[in-house]
């Protein structure tokens, strides 16, 4: 079965054709990016015109690409859910559109479901149960998947998601938008003793993460240092921030893993989302994994990002259990996963 995925959650417009939840057929991915730079994030109404502009030439790429047509399509998948509102409404009306006009089955997805579906695409040993983290922009969850659509959540982010974070630390250093692999690639220069940062914890809720009061003391930190004390941002400045930083970030996010594997044993493991690109944090989750004697799987680099092959994976498994869209979908800005 060829399902035809469509991805506009933020600031991606993505469009790709997989084969049975597994195979790759095409993949095209039109960033953003340098439309937001300049504003330093993502600005929500100039995001959903460049996808109203991009998406019919995405999807026709993407058919192109697989060397189809869309007569050969046999389902049409979209993320309707979470994401800006104004995003995902441009790829929905789309692929309603399409879906209605050629007869074919409509499947909403949630996009951090198909983040943990990128996964399928290059694990073919890999299937549930596994407990999944999910580390990008806009989501920090910690989830049982015990079937394909059989998703539990255990702890998730209260405030800032870690790439919000990595992205807001890199901009008061003077990084550019998105400042994530930047901060990678810092981090491994600097010394992460040389900063003494806490990241937040949920009272009651040890699983949950809360990131904002280690992004605000990272900003604190690079403004007292050169507004009050005339420093001037660096690389070796730059890099031991990053080091510090990213190393409390990832100790946290695996810490709350450990917990879960101490109690409940050993499972294997799935990484997904932006900041599952990370080195740090893919060194620490293997880590981890070989400490309880767990298996991972890591997404490779290009599929961590959004994109819409991981759409079209999750949409076969929703639509094996029967899940359909019809023209009355709508799109959601937070929805449970
Ligand atoms: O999954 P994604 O494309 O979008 C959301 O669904 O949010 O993730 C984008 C995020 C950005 O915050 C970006 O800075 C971050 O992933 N990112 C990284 C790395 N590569 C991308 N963060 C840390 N280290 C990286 N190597
Ligand atoms: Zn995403």
């Amino acid at each position: 079965m060829k399902i035809l995925g469509i991805e506009s959650s933020c600031d991606e417009t993505a469009a790709a054709v997989v084969e049975d939840g597994r195979k790759l057929l095409s993949s095209v991915v039109a960033s953003q990016i340098d439309i937001h730079a300049a504003y330093g994030g993502v600005v929500p109404e100039i995001a959903s015109r460049a996808h109203t502009e991009a998406i019919y030439g995405v999807v026709e790429s993407a058919l192109l690409q697989a060397e189809l047509t869309i007569d050969d399509i046999d389902a049409i998948a979209v993320t309707n859910a979470p994401g800006l509102i104004g995003a995902l409404l441009t790829g929905l009306s789309f692929a309603k559109g399409l879906a209605f006009a050629t007869k074919k089955p409509l499947i909403p997805v949630h996009h951090i479901r198909g983040h943990v579906a990128a996964n399928y695409l290059v694990h073919e040993d890999l299937k549930p149960p596994f407990v999944s983290l999910v580390v990008s922009g806009g989501h920090t969850s910690l989830m049982r998947v015990d079937d394909y659509t059989k998703y539990s959540l255990i702890g998730h982010a209260r405030d800032d998601a870690a790439g919000e974070a990595f992205d807001k630390c890199a901009r008061v250093l003077g990084l550019p938008y998105p400042g994530g692999a930047a901060m990678d690639r810092l981090a491994s220069l600097g010394d992460k003793s040389k900063y003494k940062f806490t990241a937040g914890s949920v009272d009651g809720a040890e699983y949950d993460f809360s990131f904002s009061g280690l992004k605000t003391a990272v900003i604190n930190l690079v403004h007292q240092e050169t507004t009050q004390k005339g420093r001037i941002i660096d690389d070796e400045f730059r890099a031991d921030i990053a080091a510090s930083f990213t190393s409390v970030l990832v100790k946290t996010i695996t810490s709350r893993l450990e917990l879960l594997m101490s109690r409940e044993g050993a499972m294997d493991i799935v990484l997904a989302g932006g900041v599952a690109a990370n080195s740090h944090l893919r060194a620490a989750v293997s880590e981890t994994a070989e400490k309880f004697g767990a298996k991972l799987f890591l997404p490779p680099l290009k599929l961590c990002g959004d994109n819409a092959a991981m759409i079209a994976a999750q949409g076969y498994f929703e639509y094996l259990a029967g899940e359909r869209g019809t023209t009355d979908l709508n799109a959601f800005a937070t929805k449970s996963v």
